[in-house]
């Protein structure tokens, strides 16, 4: 089903000229909209599965809100979701269809989807059955290295989506951890990443994942092949027989998976294709993690937690569905972002989560947002016709409070941001009889009221402030920021949040006109770095065809090398 649907400019819509109109004589004033409409903080809630999202403190009156809606109306937002779930090519530049929601609908679902001839729900549910079967051998201890030793290590080796989702679900869920199974995540090709995570690892209790949906990524691959030399020298030094070719295979076979789209390409590495766990082309890396990417996840959190997260995203998936543009929080979410960046002047969005275990989020969220719509053409390869794709950063909470939030309170430039937090930790600690956690929630609700509505220069002075320090002293307010909160961070809800991202990041992407499925930008880095490795390894012929700064790089280099 090739999707020939031409982008609509969203420039020249009559919503468009509504938010031109509304930005030439905006004037934002939180501190007055809460004081003088006491529904503001209800009538900006939305429930959203799990999720309490509060949208109140954002730069937006009814009236822009509206227009935004209608924003999203006129681009055909709705339409083109329903697309993507009907297994439109809506990846045009891949010809391929987008259809990581159908990883995640549940066994049984009707009516069933069939696309392009393939019976995904069939293919979807045979994956899971099986991951979940091989993650309950190792978790059993049925499955057992080459030496009869149970695993205790499972080492995911994947880079992009096939580490940042796996590494971050798995720090976000540690607390469900089996104690017994370790997880670690290699993707760097910089060789200390490998030797770091593997220095003090047993290889008779170490299984491999090597997690690489086309199975030809440079770092994915080098490192496969480094752990497999490290597996048959270790297991050499153990005194295991490992001498033959016949036993150094045998060795792969109980010690290394693959996950992949390409299991032609697994069996050529040696991985006996039993222990192969497919999916698809029409699964994008960003959005592969609820796919059998998730293989160490369910190894090392079990296939009940992860089926639990995936829930979460079919949560969420169901909310985008079947909820009219007005109350959609995602698309909601996504229109906002669009009215910082074009009509506001943001150039990036804060993501702070109030929870540890989110540390790895904003990471994350990084490639999934910015992979995704850090585009200048649109899917029919025009040009964008208004900036696109913001910079997402963030660290947790309340670190990044005594690092960057100076900047976002008083700095000149505009940084919306989102808040999450969980009303119960998954550490209860107490500090002298006082809930550690609910000190660190007060620091969550006193950031986002303190961004909201600042400190005027009169309260500085009631203070006793006199002079120049009463204008550094003093916050402006306005600065926008959404709160999202639930119970607690469950696999569910994690999941739920992780799906509220990927439906953001498309809402904005079909604002903008872009195919936010593909990722052309990270290709001619790629090809280039294959063209200048001969320069590395001393080819003169290839250094002299390098421009005269990337010559002084390689000069400078093997003038150092040791
Ligand atoms: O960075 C480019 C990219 O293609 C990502 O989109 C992808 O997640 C990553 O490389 C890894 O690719 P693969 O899973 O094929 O090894």
């Amino acid at each position: 089903m090739t999707d020939s649907t031409a982008p609509i400019d969203a420039t020249r819509t009559p919503a468009w000229a509504e938010l031109t109109a509304h930005e030439a004589t905006f004037a934002p004033d939180l501190r007055a909209w809460f004081a003088e409409d006491a529904g503001r903080a209800e009538r900006f809630t939305f429930a959203l599965a799990d999720l309490h999202v509060d949208l109140s403190k954002n730069l937006v009156t009814d009236e822009v809100l509206a227009s935004l809606v209608r924003l999203a109306e006129q681009t055909g937002v709705a339409d083109r979701f329903a697309a993507m779930l009907a297994g439109a090519h809506i990846n045009t530049t891949e010809d391929r269809a987008v259809l990581h929601t159908a990883l995640r609908r549940p066994a049984g679902a009707s009516p069933e989807l069939v696309v392009d001839g393939q019976d995904v729900d069939t293919d979807v549910q045979d994956v899971l059955d099986r991951v979940a079967a091989f993650a309950n051998r190792v978790r059993s201890g049925e499955w057992t290295g080459v030496t009869g030793k149970r695993v205790t290590h499972v080492v995911n080796i994947g880079i992009g989506g096939s580490d940042l989702g796996p590494v971050m679900v798995f720090e976000a869920l540690r607390p469900y951890a089996d104690a017994a199974i370790q997880a670690r995540f290699i993707s760097n090709i910089d060789p200390t990443d490998l030797a770091q995570k593997t220095a003090d690892l047993d290889p008779e209790t170490t299984l491999f994942i090597v997690a690489s949906k086309t199975f030809t990524t440079l770092e994915t691959l080098t490192n496969a092949r480094l752990a497999r030399d490290w597996l048959w020298a270790r297991l050499g030094e153990q005194a295991v027989d490992v001498a033959s070719e016949e036993a150094r295979t045998d060795a792969v076979a109980r010690h290394f998976i693959a996950v992949s789209t390409a299991l032609d390409k697994v069996a050529a590495f040696g991985i006996d294709p039993q222990n192969a766990f497919g999916f698809w082309d029409w699964v994008g890396g960003r959005y592969s993690v609820d796919s059998a990417i998730g293989t160490c996840l369910a190894i090392a959190l079990g296939p009940d937690v992860f089926h639990e997260l995936l829930a979460g995203f079919h949560a969420v998936d169901e909310h985008v569905r079947t909820t009219p543009l007005g109350g959609n929080v995602p698309v909601l979410m996504g229109l906002l972002n669009i009215w910082y960046t074009n009509f506001l002047g943001a150039q990036t969005h804060a993501v702070l989560p109030y929870a540890q275990q989110l540390s790895r989020f904003p990471a994350y969220l990084q490639q999934l947002t910015m992979e995704s719509n850090g585009k200048s053409v649109r899917w029919d390869g025009s040009p964008v016709t208004s900036d696109t794709g913001e910079v997402f950063w963030g660290e947790p909470g309340t670190n990044g409070q005594h690092a960057f939030y100076q900047l976002i309170h008083q700095g000149t430039r505009l940084v919306p941001a989102d808040f999450i937090a969980f009303a119960n930790p998954a550490y209860p600690l107490e500090d002298d009889g006082r809930d550690v956690h609910g000190l660190f929630l007060a620091n969550f609700l006193a950031q986002t009221k303190a961004l909201a509505f600042g400190k005027t220069a009169e309260e500085v002075e009631a203070e006793g402030t006199t002079g120049p320090l009463v204008a550094a002293r003093t916050f402006p307010g306005n600065r926008p920021t959404t709160s999202i909160f639930a119970d607690a961070l469950t696999p569910r809800v994690l999941g739920e949040l992780i799906a509220l991202y990927e439906h953001i990041t498309f809402a904005q992407g079909e604002v903008w006109g872009i195919n936010s499925f593909d990722q052309w930008g990270v290709e001619l880095g790629k090809q280039l770095a294959l063209q200048i490795a001969p320069a590395i390894e001393g080819d003169a012929e290839a250094a002299a065809a390098q421009d005269a700064s990337t010559r002084a790089l390689l000069a400078y280099y093997h003038a150092h090398r040791r």
